[in-house]
């Protein structure tokens, strides 16, 4: 834990409190062995679009480590060290090869896995290369994300696919947008749903949707792979019911952005899969698909082509625009950067609306202390199929006020029974989730609304 100032207690005060505190280390630092890059390194993460790599290699860093991933001439992917063992040349400008990636200095290869499987300058018999292995890290590809893990090697999880990958008719398209700040402060954005109600919409202009602005109910919950937020809002006859899910300990699922509860719908699914990959301490990557699927983008707002490097098709993502545009419309990048290069825990004063981050550095340190300790980190369950199941989601309910009911205790009894519905049960492992948990939403729904009808 990290050790709280004082508040400040007295007016035009600023002299008295000079001395800055330090940092959360536990939580934020991810080079060199830190702990939570521990926890991090063992799961795998997206490092890169498939579109950056063309037939040269990509130098990247992950972790405060400079490393290359490069595509061999058969297709296989791979990450190395990005100095060459033999003197250190930087291998982004090697060549790949049919089996691995060549120095372009003294001509050493390198195959995907580390091994040197030639120095050809060396004398024939030369035994230096049996016994040398360069640093590598499996890798892979999948549905236009380059995809490392970066943890010990004997303890490769197997590359973990949810339920929102393999929605029907969803279209994933990558995009990735580079912060320059830590890594936690951008993730804890996810579980701040209060964040949507003024930077999004109160205290600028509509980012998204009017609905927005309505103070919502707000819980958090855990679920069997993190948490999510559930934010339960009425809009004039309707109950919008709306998780962000968290699937520790850096994947983020976000639903429809442009949502505006205008419309019944249970159970709409994800409108955006996204890590929040460290590049080093004060640097990171928010990384992953947007979905395109009528559902969860029903006034056709998204736009595919303004998602891909460096951009992403929604406001306020990206240092874009002059400065002071963004002084006067700033939107998630400018208040997450600004936070400082690594936010400082010591100096926050955190109230009711943070109680998403609070939960969420909760987890976190949970984690990262069994990873520590020796311990095996938490991986989330298959169910049948091979899929894992996840928890984001849209749900809005044809509900109108109840007369002699408290409107606000509704709103918060329905995001109550609904997060039951979404989270708990037997059919979560079963092939028909997504069926059941609309068919039990929908008497839900009739239940209540014949209440109301009353
Ligand atoms: S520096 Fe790479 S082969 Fe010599
Ligand atoms: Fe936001």
């Amino acid at each position: 834990m990290v050790a709280q100032k004082q508040f400040l207690t007295t007016a035009y005060g600023g002299y008295l409190k000079q001395e800055t505190p330090g940092e959360n280390v536990e939580l934020t630092h991810v080079e060199r062995g830190a702990p939570a890059g521990e926890l991090l390194r063992r799961y795998w993460q997206p490092i890169a679009l498939t579109s950056e790599l063309g037939d040269v290699p990509l130098g990247f860093r992950m972790f405060g480590e400079d490393l290359v991933v490069f595509r061999t001439t058969k297709g296989e992917y791979g990450i190395l060290d990005r100095h060459c063992s033999h003197r250190g040349t930087s291998l982004e400008f090697g060549l790949p090869t049919e089996n691995g990636l060549r120095c372009c200095y003294h001509g050493w290869l390198f195959g995907v896995n580390g091994q040197v499987l030639e120095t050809p300058g060396d004398p024939p018999g030369s035994a230096l290369k049996d016994r040398l292995f360069h640093g590598a890290y499996p890798c892979r590809e999948y549905k236009g994300l380059i995809f490392g893990y970066f943890g010990p090697p004997d303890s490769i999880p197997e590359f973990p696919i949810f339920d929102s990958y393999d929605y029907p008719g969803d279209k994933l398209v990558p995009y990735c947008v580079t912060y320059p700040c830590n890594w936690l402060q951008v993730q804890e954005n996810v579980m701040d749903p209060a964040h949507a109600v003024f930077l999004h919409t109160r205290v600028t202009f509509s980012h998204f949707s009017d609905t927005w602005g309505e103070l919502p109910v707000m819980d958090f919950v855990e679920t069997p792979t993190g948490m999510i937020y559930v934010t339960t809002r009425r809009w004039k006859d309707k109950v919008w019911v709306r998780s962000n899910d968290i699937i520790m300990p850096n994947l983020a699922q976000v639903g429809h952005i442009w949502e505006d509860g205008q419309d019944a719908k249970p159970f709409g699914r994800v409108g955006i899969t996204r890590w929040t990959t460290p590049i080093d301490n004060t640097a990171c990557k928010v990384i992953g698909w947007r979905h395109f699927h009528p559902e969860v983008n029903p006034r056709g707002i998204g736009k595919e082509e303004d998602c891909g490097l460096e951009k992403v098709d929604f406001y306020g993502q990206g240092a874009g625009g002059s400065f002071e545009e963004r002084q006067r419309l700033p939107g998630d990048y400018d208040a997450i950067v600004t936070q400082r290069p690594i936010a400082l825990h010591a100096l926050e004063h955190l109230t009711y609306c943070d109680k998403g981050v609070v939960m969420l550095r909760k987890l976190l340190r949970r984690d990262i202390r069994k990873v520590a300790a020796g311990e095996e980190p938490p991986r989330s369950a298959l169910r049948s199929g091979g899929l894992i199941p996840t928890y984001c989601h849209d749900t809005v309910l044809a509900i109108p006020p109840i007369a002699g009911v408290d409107d606000l205790e509704l709103q918060e009894e329905i995001g109550r029974r609904v997060t039951e519905i979404v989270t708990e049960g037997d059919h979560h492992v079963a092939d028909d989730r997504h069926e059941t948990v609309r068919r039990l939403l929908n008497e839900y729904e009739n239940t209540v609304a014949s209440q109301a009808a009353a």
